[in-house]
Formats: structure tokens, C-alpha cells, sequence
């Protein structure tokens, strides 16, 4: 079972006679009790006493004493903020961040973000037609994310890719087997971009101003925004990426799509069941327990399999189906639950709702060239890549009336 642990998306149907509860080691030796069903997963969720989710940043490949020092030169803490914080401070800090995220304000990118896509969207058809393949990952859903955060929250005047390479990075960090050399390339980034966060959470304004006003020290602000900055846009990109390309092998869903008879929203939530793009969170046991009749020591690392619970076939009919609007679809827990529940699961859900109504009928017509390659990870899907093109039978159709056309027009 080791090796599934950094690639738990590639687990064969088998997992499903997986244990309630299965202890696996790591690369390094360190063992974690693996929650494989939904019923547990929620019910480690809602206890927070019991299981505390203060090891939910820390890294899974130790960090050496060399990657430490590049990490304190560029001044790197990280304290309990919002994920990895389960101290009386939390809900103020995430009452913060959950205005700045608030309904309402996600509604109101709508209409913005429906033109951006459709420009986009448009202009992908458009190299379709002209026969060129095209990155759905990179063209369309790696900064889209990062452009709506950035209109809820002020960040850093920093060029997409800066923080893209730097969210990135954290994620390999902190939750990747990391040989050394890797360690100390990533700490140079995270580092690098971490000094600018603190410089950006001195004086910023809005959320980062409230952040200021209410905490104790300016490293709960910086950590804030670190978190934001991880969860609030590479989780989305993910998502929309791994989205898209399961739609690209549901050629009904995409009919029902364009006929209006599969409704968008039930596409969304199905895909958060299918394809979640945090396939595992952890949390750390603070007393002796029992769960699922196994007994769990005080200080175990608990992974909680959420893309396995939405496969629960206690809660969903038909599991492994892409079927919109099926019975439980919506019971998945890929945004987690309880206190830590996530703050930006209606912006998520917002962004990948216009994605999916604005690319239905392109992808409708492509066919997958490179499907997405995900790198070895605890939790992240970090896709790299989604190249598609337009489909062969279409492109030959086209090609022969181009020819007819050609032809009658021939003197
Ligand atoms: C499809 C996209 C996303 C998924 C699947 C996702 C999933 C998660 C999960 C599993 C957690 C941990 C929940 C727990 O411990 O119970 C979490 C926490 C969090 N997420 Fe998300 N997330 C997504 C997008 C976003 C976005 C867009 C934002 C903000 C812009 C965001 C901000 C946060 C924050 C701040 C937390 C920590 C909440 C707390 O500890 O109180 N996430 N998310």
C-alpha cells in the first residue's frame, strides 16, 4: 500500500475492499492510519477535539537542516493560521477571510469572469479550427483562478507565473516525497516568495488590512495569505483541469450539457465527487481513540481519503458514473466539513460552473492528445498539461468539403 499513498488517484476499483481504517508507512518510515470510508472520514471531521488538524502543512519529507536555513534567511514562519490551526484563535481569523470570500461577493465576479472565459474559449475554438492542438490546463484554467482571487482580495503586484511557480512549490514542499537537492530549489522559492508576502502584509489594503487590525502578530496575516494564496487558486486551476478533461470522455453529460437538459451545477458537484483535486487531508490524533473499532495512539497521522469517500457505494449508487444530479452527488466531501470546512467552496464552485457552461460544446468536438499527468503527492493533483485537439472524424468532414468547396469553385 506505500506506494499508493503519493498517488492514491491511480488506486485500482480494488481499494474498495481496502480496510475501513489501514495503517500505511511512508517513504520515510512514518506510519499513518488511511480513512477509506465516507461515514469515518466525517466523522474525523466533525470531531476537532480528538482529531486536531495541526499537521495539516507540515511536510511529509522531513526538511533538512540546509533547505531550514535557506527558508529562515528569507525570515519563513509559518504559525497557525486557518488550516493548520485549531487554537481559540481561528474562527476570528477565518471570519476574516470568509467575508472577504463572502457569497455575495463571488456572485458578483460572475458575469466578469463568463467574459474572460467566452474571450478565451473562443479564441481556443478558433486554433481548433485551424487544426492546432491546444493546453486546456495552460490556456485556459491555470491563472483563471488567480485572476478572481485577485479581484477578492488584494495580493502582491506579482506576475502570474511568480505565483504560480511559488504555489506550486509549497505544494511539492510539503507534500511530496522530495529528494534533497529538490528541497533546497523549493525552499529558494517558497522562501523568496514568502518574504515578499511579508513585505505585501505590512501595509496592504482590505482583507489584509482586517487581517492586521485583529492580529496579535504579523506573522498570522502572512500566514493567512500564504494559505490564500496555496488553497485559494492552485486547488481551482487543478480542478477545472481534471474537470475537463473527465468531461472530455462523458460525451453524454456534454450532450446534455448543450441541450440544457443536465444542469451545470450538478455537473460541478459530480466532478467534486470524481475528481477532487485534494485527494487526502490530515489531522493528528490528541488523545488515545478508537475509530471504526481500530484503536488510534495519541499523536497518529490520520489521512482522510476524501476522494475515496465520494466513491462510497454507502452514498452513492452508481460510485465510479459521471451521473449529474445522481443520489448523494453532492454528499462528497472534497471541501472537507466542520470547523475547518473550506471557506472558498462557493468561489470554487462559481469558477468551475462558468468553465463548464462555456466549454461544453468545445469539448464536445475535441479529442484528448495529452490527457493530464499528475506528479507524485499526498494530497494535491497538480495536473501539468491538457492538450486536446479537434476530433479526427470532424477534421476529416471538414477537410473533404473544403475540398468539394475548392473544387466547385474551380473554373
Ligand atoms: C475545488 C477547489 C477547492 C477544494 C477541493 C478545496 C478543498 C479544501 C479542503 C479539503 C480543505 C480542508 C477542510 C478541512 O480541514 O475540513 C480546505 C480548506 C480551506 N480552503 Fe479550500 N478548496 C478549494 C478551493 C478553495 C478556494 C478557491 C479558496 C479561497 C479562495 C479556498 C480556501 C480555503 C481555506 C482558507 C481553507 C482553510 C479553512 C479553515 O481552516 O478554516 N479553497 N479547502
Amino acid at each position: 500500500m506505500t506506494g499508493v499513498l503519493f498517488r492514491t488517484w491511480e488506486a485500482p476499483a480494488a481499494t474498495r475492499e481496502w480496510p475501513d481504517v489501514a495503517t500505511v508507512a511512508d517513504h520515510v518510515g512514518v506510519e499513518h492510519l488511511v480513512v477509506t470510508r465516507h461515514a469515518l472520514v466525517r466523522q474525523v471531521l466533525a470531531d476537532q477535539q480528538t482529531y486536531r488538524p495541526d499537521n495539516a502543512l507540515d511536510a511529509m519529507t522531513p526538511v533538512p537542516v540546509a533547505a531550514l536555513r535557506i527558508l529562515t534567511r528569507h525570515g519563513f514562519r509559518l504559525p497557525p493560521t486557518l488550516a493548520n490551526n485549531g487554537h481559540p484563535s481561528h474562527p476570528a481569523i477565518r471570519a476574516i477571510v470568509a467575508e472577504a470570500l463572502h457569497p455575495r461577493r463571488v456572485e458578483e465576479q460572475r458575469a466578469w469572469l463568463t467574459a474572460v472565459v467566452r474571450e478565451r474559449v473562443g479564441r481556443l475554438a478558433a486554433d481548433l479550427d485551424q487544426g492546432r492542438p491546444v493546453d486546456l490546463y495552460a490556456e485556459l484554467a491555470a491563472d483563471l483562478p488567480l485572476l478572481v482571487l485577485a479581484r477578492l482580495v488584494a495580493l502582491p503586484d506579482a506576475d502570474a507565473a511568480v505565483v504560480k511557480e511559488f504555489t506550486r512549490a509549497a505544494l511539492e514542499l510539503f507534500w511530496a516525497p522530495v529528494a534533497l537537492d529538490r528541497q533546497l530549489a523549493l525552499a529558494e522559492i517558497v522562501g523568496r516568495f514568502h518574504a515578499v508576502l511579508r513585505e505585501f502584509a505590512k501595509d496592504g489594503p482590505g482583507m489584509v488590512a482586517d487581517l492586521r487590525a485583529h492580529a496579535e502578530s504579523p506573522d498570522i496575516v502572512v500566514g493567512a495569505l500564504f494559505f490564500l494564496l496555496v488553497a485559494g487558486q492552485e486547488t481551482t486551476s487543478q480542478f477545472l483541469t481534471l474537470l475537463l478533461h473527465r468531461l472530455a470522455g462523458e460525451p453524454a453529460v456534454l450532450d446534455g450539457l448543450r441541450a440544457g437538459t443536465v444542469a451545470v451545477d450538478d455537473v460541478v458537484e459530480e466532478g467534486l465527487r470524481l475528481v477532487p483535486p485534494i485527494v487526502t487531508w490530515r489531522r493528528v490524533t490528541s488523545r488515545d481513540t478508537v475509530l471504526g473499532g481500530t484503536p488510534v495512539a495519541r499523536g497518529t497521522s490520520v489521512v482522510l481519503w476524501l476522494a475515496q469517500a465520494g466513491r462510497d457505494a454507502s452514498v452513492v449508487p452508481d460510485p465510479d458514473e459521471f451521473r449529474p444530479g445522481q443520489r448523494g452527488s453532492r454528499r462528497h466531501l472534497a471541501f472537507g466539513a466542520g470547523a475547518h470546512r473550506c471557506v472558498g467552496a462557493q468561489l470554487s464552485r462559481m469558477e468551475a460552473s462558468v468553465v463548464v457552461a462555456e466549454t461544453a460544446r468545445l469539448l464536445a468536438g475535441a479529442e484528448v492528445v495529452r490527457p493530464p499527468w499528475c506528479p507524485d503527492n499526498l494530497s494535491f493533483r497538480m495536473p501539468d498539461a491538457f492538450v486536446v485537439r479537434r476530433r479526427a472524424v470532424r477534421r476529416c468532414q471538414e477537410a473533404s468539403s473544403a475540398q468539394t468547396r475548392q473544387s466547385s469553385s474551380t473554373p
